[in-house]
């Protein structure tokens, strides 16, 4: 169980800022360990060896890869900064969480990711990354992100949060261990004042 609200040192006492490429690393950390502590799932047959596979490859080789691929983000954020931006949560100078709100192509906005290390979830960097996020997109845009059928805990957050199911499934076809993990959609609509 990861500590809750009371259990855990600070409760505000983080900083978000923008990521710098040098940030890239931590990321990476913060969604691997994540990852870990969240996606597996007995059901499905979803395993934390397959999810660890999927993410860091049989003998560590992805890890490089994915730390680049960061950071080629985070530096065409910089160049390009309406088509998205890494905003990082910062407790006792430790990376702890991150958020990616991005545009795709087509104009859609997406939350993109949303991440916090499990030991730090419920002292309120969940919320605070992701006000970070939909304040990035601004108030008056509709905002989507995908997420896993099977992760009670954070489509409660979400819809805490004002976001609703669409009804549409994930396209992403991201498959662990053989098994397509599910995937639901979510929207935060924005509220245009007249
Ligand atoms: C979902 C996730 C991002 C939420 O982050 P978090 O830091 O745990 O969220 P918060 O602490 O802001 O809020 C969580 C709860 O703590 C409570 N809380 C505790 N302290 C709080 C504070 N100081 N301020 C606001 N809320 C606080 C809130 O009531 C909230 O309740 P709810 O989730 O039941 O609505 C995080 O749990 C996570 O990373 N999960 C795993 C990865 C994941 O699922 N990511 C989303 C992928 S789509």
């Amino acid at each position: 169980m990861p500590p809750r609200l009371g259990q855990v040192e600070p409760s505000g006492g983080f900083d978000i800022r923008v990521a710098t490429p040098d940030d890239a690393t931590a990321i990476c950390t913060v969604q691997a360990q994540t990852w870990l502590a969240t996606y597996p799932s007995e059901e499905l047959g979803i395993t934390r060896e397959g999810l660890r596979q999927h993410l860091e490859g049989e003998h560590g080789e992805r890890i490089a890869d994915r730390i680049a691929w960061t950071r080629m983000r985070i530096e065409a954020h910089a160049t390009e900064p309406d088509g998205g931006c890494d905003f990082v949560a910062v407790l006792g100078g430790e990376i702890v969480g991150f958020t990616a709100p991005f545009v795709e192509p087509g104009g859609r906005r997406r939350v993109g990711a949303l991440y916090v290390l499990p030991r730090v979830q419920g002292s309120g960097l969940g919320h605070g990354l992701l006000e970070r996020n939909l304040a990035w997109h601004g108030e008056d845009q509709d905002v989507y992100l995908m997420v896993a059928a099977y992760n009670e805990r954070a489509k409660g957050f979400y819809v805490r949060h004002g976001f609703g199911f669409t009804g549409q499934h994930g396209e992403d076809k991201l498959a662990i261990d053989g098994v397509v993990m599910p995937e639901l959609e979510m929207v935060h609509a924005g509220c245009v004042i007249r």
